[in-house]
């Protein structure tokens, strides 16, 4: 396949930063040839290295610096290019120009990733899978930050931080919870009766994905798609494995994990190599703006799918991964996602943890990807030319030409100026807000159980079998019998039958919980409700 390279805007524009030190001369970073790479500097024959010696200073001041941070979540990742073919026009509902044109190609960036794991961990970890999706669109950058499973573990962003440390290593001992006591992750998801519905998404198959290829990727928060006219549709996105969605058993995991922890990168890797490359339809389930309320389940609420016996997935394009990055570290380490990047014609709803992800991710990249010039970095660069005022910072790379860079002004001399909704100038949904300014959950998205047993009933007998399984595996590693307890007793409101056999396997028995159906309020001793009675 290699000589028969895939081409597009995108790569192209990569292609130009690219060196090749085939046949070159070793230099330092000015440029000054090297005589000798095997020898420092020394005053005489056996030493001390002299600190004259600036090639050996520059060679070891470069390695000292070579790590950057790890993403704080999804730190273990694997990417490819590839490129997004619309086959049915969506122009009806958005004036995004990749959703217009059948037969448009796109290029893509794709990063596959665990949650929980460090960069080092295994690929074959029971985890949510990240599937972020760059799409690189005339009309600047869609990043679509997609995971394999629909639905999230809680209902707005202000528990994120709070969700990632009960799942990260406890930080007295750094060991992480896949191979020890799991008590910060279940006490958390004991008293957080949201999660459930992921839960039960978690503990079954779709956790242990036998490739990248084999899983669905899921945009989880209902966001808008808006037409020229400048109505609304709620719009779930969705990608459909073209090799349908296959899982590993967990003894399999387990073993392969031993063997080759790299699984799934060099499934990928090795696919594309051999031209079989990973295809995914991507599908969207559209629903009119005079329709947000007439479902038993806010749309807003990212704990929540909209069944697709009620609103069909419509297949609108192809995606597909047809070529390995040249260099790991530029591509796959240092892209920067975000639900933020949009384009005219896609917008955002009031998803309380939608809103809170769109300040994390340029907050977290700032420090992780060294000040606010990232977007120059290759991989980040938009194929449509950026133009602003902004100026200066850390490792900046654009030398803008002329005198001015604010607006307005009467000058010129370079400055761009915006562009009006018809040159393509990005236009947020005019929408209605209303109410008292409320620190409170809208108890609209009070039912935690109803969508977690539509799941757990739609499994078939061994998939069952595998969820009661994990379960059973990983509330055994639970050193507190009181969060066993909790957490069987939040298990019987999903299903009796499920509850009561991991309690029995895990030694401890289902008892009602005071708060059945809503989310734990601030106020609330969590030692009582381990041992209250609900009320009747
Ligand atoms: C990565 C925050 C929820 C999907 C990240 C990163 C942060 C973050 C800080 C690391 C980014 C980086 O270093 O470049 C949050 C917060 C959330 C949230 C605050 C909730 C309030 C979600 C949800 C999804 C998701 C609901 C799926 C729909 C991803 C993916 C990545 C990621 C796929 C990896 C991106 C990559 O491959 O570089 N998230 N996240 N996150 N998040 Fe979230």
């Amino acid at each position: 396949m290699k000589d028969n390279k895939p081409t597009n805007e995108k790569l192209n524009q990569l292609e130009e930063h690219m060196t090749s030190n085939e046949n070159e001369k070793l230099t330092t970073n000015q440029g000054l040839k090297i005589n000798n790479n095997q020898d420092s500097l020394k005053a005489g024959d056996r030493g001390p290295t002299l600190l004259e010696d600036f090639i050996l200073r520059e060679k070891i001041t470069h390695f000292d610096h070579e790590r950057i941070p790890e993403r704080v979540v999804h730190a273990r990742g694997s990417g490819a290019h590839g490129v997004f073919k619309l086959t049915k026009s969506l122009a009806e509902y958005t004036r995004a120009n990749f959703l217009s044109e059948v037969g448009k190609e796109t290029p893509v960036f794709v990063r596959f990733s665990t949650v929980a794991g460090s960069r080092g961990s295994t690929d074959l970890a029971r985890d949510v899978r990240g599937f972020a999706v760059k799409f690189y669109t005339d009309e600047g950058n869609y990043d679509l930050v997609a995971n394999n499973m629909p639905v999230f573990f809680i209902q707005d962003a202000i528990k994120f931080p709070d969700l990632v440390h009960a799942v990260k290593p406890e930080p007295h001992n750094e060991i992480p919870q896949a191979q020890s006591a799991h008590d910060t992750f279940w006490d958390f998801i004991s008293l957080m009766p949201e999660s459930t519905h992921m839960i039960m998404w978690l503990m079954s198959d779709r956790a242990i994905p036998r490739s990248f290829s084999r899983m669905e990727g899921f945009g989880v928060h209902t966001f808008k798609l808006i037409n020229d006219e400048g109505k609304a549709h709620f719009v779930k996105f969705h990608f459909k494995p073209k090799l349908g969605v296959h899982s590993v058993a967990w003894d399999e995991a387990q073993r392969i994990s031993g063997v080759d922890p790299d699984f799934h990168k060099r499934d990928l890797w090795e696919s594309i190599e051999n031209g079989m490359f990973p295809e995914w339809d991507f599908g969207v389930q559209l629903i009119p703006e005079e329709d947000e309320f007439k479902y038993d389940f806010d749309l807003l609420d990212p704990t929540k799918i909209v069944p697709e016996e009620e609103v069909p997935v419509q297949l609108v394009g192809t995606l597909t991964l047809n070529k390995n990055p040249e260099n790991f570290f530029a591509e796959t380490e240092q892209i920067a996602f975000h639900p933020g990047h949009i384009v005219p014609g896609i917008d955002f709803t009031n998803d309380p943890l939608l809103q809170g992800r769109l300040f994390s991710y340029t907050d977290t990249q700032l420090i992780r990807l060294g000040g606010p010039n990232f977007h120059e970095i290759p991989i980040n660069r938009s194929v449509n030319t950026v133009h602003n005022n902004q100026r200066d910072g850390y490792m900046r790379q654009q030398i803008a030409k002329g005198k001015v860079s604010y607006e307005p002004n009467s000058i010129g001399g370079g400055c761009p100026f915006q562009a009006m909704m018809k040159e393509g100038g990005f236009v947020s949904q005019e929408s209605r807000v209303s109410g008292a300014k409320v620190r409170e959950r809208s108890t609209s998205f009070v039912d935690h159980y109803s969508q977690a047993k539509l799941f757990y009933n739609s499994q078939s007998a061994p998939e069952k079998m595998h969820l009661q399984n994990a379960l059973i595996f990983e509330l055994s590693k639970v050193t507190i019998p009181e969060i066993r307890e909790r957490m069987v007793s939040q298990l019987a409101f999903v299903d009796k039958d499920l509850a009561s056999k991991v309690a029995a396997k895990v030694g401890v028995e289902v008892k009602e919980l005071k708060f059945p159906n809503q989310s734990i309020p601030a106020d609330a001793d969590p030692s009582t409700l381990q041992s209250e009675e609900r009320e009747p």
